[in-house]
């Protein structure tokens, strides 16, 4: 762990313009400076940078935050790493806490990677230096054409057929046999200690070295070369502490670069098509290593490139299968294509076969998007049958419907309307109809901020009570709460008190539902007044409060309707009225409060009102009325507070 102070003493010298700098051309703008968005494609510059925050924002993608997050986002790194980077440019030394014993889970975690980085080497050792390694693995790869800088740069290797090679290697070099054991290198047999025996999961195997994003051995796969079909082809690492399947993508440490250049990725099926294509001169290629795609896999891509090609071999029997993993990838709102291979190839064979410009060739004739090529398979089956082309229709309209941006929809709507040789509006419908269901499943969830913010009028109560509609209000206010706090918390709200302490003492008996603006708004209450301030929360450690801050600061929000142009004013003006956008947030926020209440009290009383008359039910009605009153003249005392007229 890195000491705190370290950290401070990063973001003190770190300056933004410098560190964002190193990877964009920024022209001065004013107080801010402006430059090409290296997170989108621009032609015109919305990516701007304030010195005096130490922010990045840009409106073109909306992505921003601090000189660290700047470089986590840019660089692919977690937030300790890009500390360590930004410490390195600007020759900070970094302080480290010793691992206590709260730390213990981090020095497994450590220890677990130092063990399988050992154990990649002595495979690599294997596979280079030994006789059967030469003899067998080298020998293999050799055959199957691989390159030697290609099998050093994957770090491919070799287990011999020895039970025990690697526990002696990893005990003669003093590791602990535990993390082997915990890693799946080494198996056990027997129960109690005196019968227990220790052995190599991976034997007389060619080994490939699964990394992690950032490069580090997390895994290993091991083919084996007999062609027994009882032997299974493929044995692999299990899952652990520094593993999870489901997050890992084969290649992506060597893609990630040539993702992004091409702004595509290829997804093939089997390790060797990732080496074989990168043998070839194609970067941008990464296999989902023989599980179905996973949501986090994509969104793994979805940080590099918005299209995605996948590679399927010759056999088609997998295309169906892969339905479900390219709808995935059209919620995420990313482009499919799909290219078929000729019969009996995979991308390795195929572009062992054909080199790099047989390849491109072949993509560039073939590739096809996913939506039509659907279409075409499935029209195909149906033929002239009524009954099998209402359900396919249905079947595209499914498909239509996960795509999340209208204006695709529609154009690809129009064009299937017309492959189809069915009417438009007939596809619109039922896609709409589908919508809708998934609309109301999600329902509010996604709705606009200023849409739920509009529906919060004084007359709300004349309204039918929704209970899902006031919890969104609620939380959308109290982002609204939050985010007050934040920018402006530390300034004055008066000459002698803090916005903080205004917001403080206009809240305290109101209690905030949502986790993690209650977490900031409680950093105000605990703290020493003054000692809070925008800066703190922009560094928090916590990566979903310093995202939320950056928004916060970065955005143009909803507190005032003036800051229309709001690219011209970024930051620097906003503090401009902030008194009487307080006051109106206030007014709303309490009112909401309140409207919550008395919506419950006469939600009450409607049920004690169709209990049959009894003296109970009598006097918790009135008790009931009682409040109500109570509540209402609040209200209109609310009202006048803040100089609002409310119709009673
Ligand atoms: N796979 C697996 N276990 C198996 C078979 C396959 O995990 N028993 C996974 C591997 O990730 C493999 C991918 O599925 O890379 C594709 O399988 P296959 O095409 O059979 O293997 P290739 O990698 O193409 O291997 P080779 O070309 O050497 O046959
Ligand atoms: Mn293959």
């Amino acid at each position: 762990m890195i000491k705190q102070n370290s950290i401070e003493q990063v973001f003190d010298i770190a300056a933004i313009e410098d560190v964002v700098g190193e990877f964009v051309n920024l022209k001065r703008r004013g107080a801010n400076m402006l430059g090409l968005c290296p997170f989108h494609n621009e032609k015109t510059p919305s990516f701007t940078v304030s010195p005096t925050k130490g922010l990045y924002k840009c409106f073109g993608c909306g992505k921003g935050g601090n000189a660290a997050g700047f470089i986590m986002e840019h660089e692919k790194l977690s937030y300790p790493e890009a500390i360590r980077w930004l410490a390195q440019k600007y020759n900070i030394q970094l302080e480290e806490t010793k691992p206590s014993l709260d730390a213990e889970e981090q020095s497994v975690i450590d220890s677990l990677y130092i063990v399988n980085e050992f154990a990649k080497k002595y495979f690599i050792e294997q596979l280079w230096e030994s006789e059967e390694g030469k003899a067998v693995g080298l020998t293999y790869f050799k055959e199957r054409g691989f390159r030697e800088d290609i099998i050093k740069k994957f770090e491919l290797g070799y287990s011999n057929s020895s039970w025990d090679g690697f526990i002696k290697a990893a005990t003669k070099a003093g590791y602990k046999l535990e993390y082997g054991e915990q890693l799946g290198l080494i198996r056990s047999k027997g129960e109690d200690a005196a019968t227990k025996r220790q052995f190599d999961f991976f034997r007389n195997r060619i080994m490939f070295t699964i990394h992690s994003i950032s490069g580090k051995p997390i895994a290993f796969a091991g083919r084996t070369l007999l062609q027994d079909k009882k032997v299974p082809k493929y044995i692999n690492s299990p899952e652990t502490e520094i593993y999870h399947k489901s997050r890992v993508l084969y290649g992506m440490a060597f893609a990630k670069n040539a993702i992004r250049k091409a702004n595509k990725c290829y997804i093939v099926e089997g390790y060797t098509d990732v080496i074989s294509l990168h043998q070839a001169g194609i970067e941008n290629v990464v296999a989902a290593s023989g599980t179905s795609f996973t949501e986090q896999q994509i969104k793994q891509i979805k940080r590099f490139t918005n299209n995605i090609s996948v590679l399927f071999d010759g056999d088609a029997a997998g295309l169906k299968a892969a339905n479900r993993s390219v709808e995935m990838i059209l919620e995420q709102d990313m482009n499919v294509k799909i290219v078929v291979l000729p019969e009996g190839e995979d991308p390795d064979s195929f572009v062992q076969k054909n080199g790099l410009t047989g390849f491109e060739k072949f993509v560039a004739e073939s590739e096809t998007d996913f939506i039509f090529f659907t279409i075409n398979l499935l029209e195909s089956e149906a033929e002239n049958d009524p009954v099998a082309k209402a359900a396919m229709i249905q079947n595209i309209v499914r498909l239509l419907a996960k795509i999340p941006d209208p204006i695709k929809r529609n154009l690809y709507i129009q064009s299937a309307a017309a492959q189809l040789n069915i009417r438009e509006r007939i596809l619109i419908e039922q896609t709409n109809k589908i919508q809708r269901e998934l609309f109301r499943k999600h329902s509010f969830a996604k709705k606009d901020d200023a849409e739920l913010l509009q529906q919060h009028t004084a007359d709300d109560a004349t309204a039918e009570p929704q209970d899902q509609l006031i919890t969104n209000r609620t939380e959308v206010l109290e982002k609204h709460l939050a985010g007050l706090f934040i920018e402006f918390g530390d300034k004055n709200y008066d000459h002698d008190i803090l916005v903080s302490n205004y917001l403080l003492g206009a809240i305290q008996q109101i209690n905030i539902e949502n986790n993690l603006y209650n977490e900031i708004v409680d950093y105000y209450k605990k703290k020493e007044e003054g000692t809070i301030n925008s800066e703190f929360f922009i560094n928090h450690q916590k990566l979903e409060i310093a995202t939320f801050a950056v928004d916060v600061l970065t955005s143009p929000y909803v507190l005032s309707n003036n800051w229309k142009d709001l690219y011209e004013i970024f930051i620097t003006d906003r503090t401009i009225n902030f008194k009487q956008d307080i006051d109106d947030f206030m007014y709303k926020f309490q009112m909401n409060y309140l409207m919550k209440n008395i919506e419950a009290v006469q939600k009450r009383m409607k049920d004690q009102q169709a209990i049959d008359a009894s003296p109970e039910t009598e006097k918790e009605l009135i008790k009931l009325i009682k409040m109500n009153k109570e509540l209402l003249d609040l209200k209109t005392q609310l009202a006048e507070q803040f100089g609002m007229v409310t119709v009673k």
